[in-house]
């Protein structure tokens, strides 16, 4: 079967097209699937670039989504020709995270999903949306369980809340149609004029340029009256956490996701108390939180936003777009 394979040291130019095994039939409790897509994330990118160092001969890729081929004895939530997409913690299945839940993460710690066949334990995966396509599908592993369970688990999300989301990656976008679909007002960022358009158009009821206006959190606190953003989808990091103090209600929730602008930082202290707001670093989700995700979609409707798609054989072409920052919503594989 077709795999791509990340050489050491890492970078773009290292991943190579590889004819390995094929890995046959499952055994007790697996299931064999035949992948058709995936999504690149800004985590799959910090791997490929080898700035999170990985094994070489490494298969990238935390994402999958496909079709199952056949079920090992034991497996009875799925049968052959169901739809679906792969769990970002295998570890993680359910309640409170522990410790060693992010041991072997697809792509990362382990073996992900840039290939066309897997056997996998069962509970790796998880039913698709009903109607996605396969790069639909491949988008909720990584962003769009992060958005979810930003504003839904973490975040409490109810109508009449505003939400506040910065830049038009796949977590951000997403977290943006979630939170209009579940009846709130999204206030969104981004650098780009053309992109502030875009997020008009997809509902965001305020946007805000975070390049040319570096006092964007007062810019939210005036949008909302003086109140605040009630929940922040916070995927800039240090170099924007003072901002998202400055725009958060008191009593709000930032959401700690992302590492845009660094991995540490100072914070201002005093005014996050003053706000009596809550920062709740996060990691994804488990596969709980996926499964009542996937069932929330199919009743809201709601399809990923997907910039474009790449073959599996031009993964190093769909990283340098990523690079690029050129995209809007998700760059997806299709195979
Ligand atoms: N903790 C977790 O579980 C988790 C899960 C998923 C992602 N993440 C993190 O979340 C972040 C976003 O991931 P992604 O996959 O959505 O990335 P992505 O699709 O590559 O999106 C990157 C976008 O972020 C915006 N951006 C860049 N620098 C920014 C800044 N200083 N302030 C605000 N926005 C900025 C840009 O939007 P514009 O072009 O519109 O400016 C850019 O297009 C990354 O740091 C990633 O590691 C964390």
């Amino acid at each position: 079967m077709k795999t791509i394979q990340l050489n050491a040291p890492g970078g773009i130019e290292q991943l190579q097209i590889v004819q390995r095994d094929d890995p046959g039939q499952p055994g007790q409790g697996e299931i064999r699937v035949r992948l058709h897509a995936s999504s690149l994330n800004f985590h799959d990118y910090l791997v490929v670039t080898g700035k999170i160092p990985n094994a070489d001969k490494r298969i990238p890729m935390a994402d999958g989504a496909g079709v199952v081929e056949a079920v090992g004895t034991g497996v009875d939530e799925f049968k052959p020709g169901d739809c679906v997409v792969s769990c970002f913690f295998p570890w993680w299945q359910e309640g409170a995270p522990v410790e060693g839940f992010a041991q072997g993460v697809p792509g990362d710690g382990m073996d992900g999903y840039a290939r066309e066949v897997a056997v996998t334990p069962a509970h790796w995966f998880t039913g698709a949306p009903c109607g996605y396509s396969h790069a639909e599908a491949a988008t909720l592993t990584t962003a769009g369980l992060t958005a979810w369970r930003a504003l839904v688990v973490d975040g409490g999300i109810k109508a009449g809340d505003t939400v506040l989301v910065m830049g038009t990656g796949g977590v951000s976008i997403c977290a943006l149609q979630m939170a209009r679909a579940m009846g709130a007002q999204v206030i969104a960022t981004s650098s780009s004029g053309a992109k502030m358009d875009r997020l008009k158009d997809m509902g965001a009821d305020h946007v805000l340029n975070y390049k040319t206006d570096k006092n964007w959190g007062e810019r939210v606190r005036d949008l909302t009256g003086g109140r605040g953003a009630d929940i922040i989808v916070e995927v800039g990091g240090p170099g924007s956490l003072p901002q998202s103090i400055r725009a958060v209600c008191v009593g709000g929730h930032i959401s700690l996701i992302g590492v845009l602008t660094g991995m540490a930082g100072n914070v201002p202290t005093a005014e996050l108390m003053y706000r009596q707001a809550r920062i709740q670093g996060l990691t994804v989700g488990s596969r709980r939180h996926q499964l009542d995700m996937i069932r929330a979609l199919e009743v809201i409707d709601m399809r990923p936003v997907i910039d474009r798609c790449f073959a599996l054989d031009d993964i190093a072409d769909a990283f340098r777009h990523q690079e690029s920052g050129n995209h809007f919503g998700k760059i997806c594989l299709e195979f």
